[in-house]
């Protein structure tokens, strides 16, 4: 099956100082999704921001999708803490989470769309036997923890090879993938299968957001 592509903007890169704006500009500049990167100094050697923010995001008005990236450990009590907050779609990683399909089940039961992400080195078998129950798959294309990273190439043949077993499977999960996509990467993924792209640095560290996302969507044509 096919989706829409869309462009989940990563406030990782944005001026936090300005969240608010940042955020209502990049998407009345073309994106689709808000990409919330959460970090907690323990699971990731970087630390961001928590519910709080995702809560004052809402309170200001934002009423796009929310994609909460959770690279924290542990994960379950975080989920509740999103979901309470706005989020729309959460995801982890399942070396952070002792119970992978319980915290798969929190997720759901909240109503949400749940994702499992997968660092560069983690195999696709970790997919096993929960790929049904989940609504996208995010593979990292760098190592968590920092905007502005090289894109690691080996991510295309990685997600060919999901997007073959999705089909295979007769699923619609999307593949959603994050880091260092910018408009000279952006393609080689799309074309092996992903349909939802992380970009921080690429939109927020450009003069005109507008200009940074139709840069990206022009390469998905
Ligand atoms: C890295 C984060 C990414 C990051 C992407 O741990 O998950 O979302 O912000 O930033 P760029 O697009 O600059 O690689
Ligand atoms: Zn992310």
């Amino acid at each position: 099956m096919m989706h829409t592509p869309l462009i989940a903007p990563s406030i990782l890169s944005a001026d936090f100082a300005r969240l608010g704006e940042e955020v209502e500009s990049v998407l009345a500049a073309g994106a689709d999704v808000v990409h919330f990167d959460v970090m907690d100094n323990h699971y990731v050697p970087n630390l961001t921001f928590g519910p709080t923010i995702c809560h004052a995001l809402r309170n200001y008005g934002i009423e796009a999708d929310i994609d909460v990236h959770l690279m924290v450990s542990p994960v379950d009590n975080m989920i509740d803490a999103f979901a309470d907050a706005g989020a729309s779609m959460i995801s982890f990683h399942p070396e952070a989470s002792q119970h992978v399909d319980r915290s798969i089940s929190l997720i759901k039961q909240r109503g949400l769309k749940a994702g499992l992400v997968l660092n560069p080195a983690t195999s696709l078998s970790v997919l096993d036997y929960v790929l049904e129950k989940l609504d996208y798959v995010l593979l990292m294309s760098v190592n968590p923890g920092f905007g502005g990273q090289s894109f690691i190439p080996n991510t295309v043949e990685k997600t060919q090879h999901l997007k073959h077993i999705i089909d295979e499977m007769g699923l619609d999960t999307r593949i959603e993938v994050d880091g260092g996509i910018n408009k000279d990467t952006i393609k080689s993924v799309y074309d092996a299968g992903a349909d939802m792209f992380v970009a921080g640095s690429a939109i927020f560290n450009k003069p005109d957001y507008k200009q940074a996302i139709a840069d990206l969507k022009n390469q998905l044509k």
